[in-house]
């Protein structure tokens, strides 16, 4: 998963891991970057193309992001629960793009939504890590 730009200059990143942690997820893998653009626009591949596509990557890096990998059961499923619906208007409150995002366009996480997506990812992100 990664705490995106706006995360980190919130001073986010302890509150949304602790949201993970409470849940009993571990997290095994955890970085600082200010992403590289080559590398963001791998990670979003599969949208590109779309109208939202070049605001995403300019989104992504403005900023420091923190990448994280996150291990536990049904690990994929408990985080995007625990991040909520894309757009934070129609997430749970007690998630944390309910509690803490107003806007689809900066809606603070982005997590795996498979496990094909989250082994390319963690390639991507942790390429020194073996999972
Ligand atoms: S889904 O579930 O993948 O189909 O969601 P989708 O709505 O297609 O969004 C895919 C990712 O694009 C982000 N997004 C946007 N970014 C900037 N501007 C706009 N308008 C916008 N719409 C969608 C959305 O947050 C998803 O990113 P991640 O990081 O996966 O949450």
């Amino acid at each position: 998963m990664l705490i995106k730009p706006d995360g980190v200059k919130r001073n986010l990143i302890g509150e949304i891991i602790s949201f993970y942690e409470r849940k009993n997820l571990k997290i095994i893998g955890i970085k600082m970057l200010e992403a590289n653009i080559h590398t963001v626009e791998e990670h979003y591949i599969e949208h590109e193309g779309r109208v939202y596509y070049k605001d995403l990557i300019n989104y992504l890096t403005e900023g420091p992001i923190v990448a994280m990998v996150v291990q536990g059961e049904n690990a994929i499923k408990a985080v995007r629960k625990i991040n909520g619906c894309t757009d934070p208007l129609e997430a749970d409150m007690g998630s944390i793009r309910g509690r803490y995002a107003l806007a689809k366009q900066r809606n603070l996480v982005h997590s795996s939504d498979s496990e094909i997506s989250a082994q390319r990812e963690v390639n991507l992100w942790f390429p020194e890590m073996i999972v």
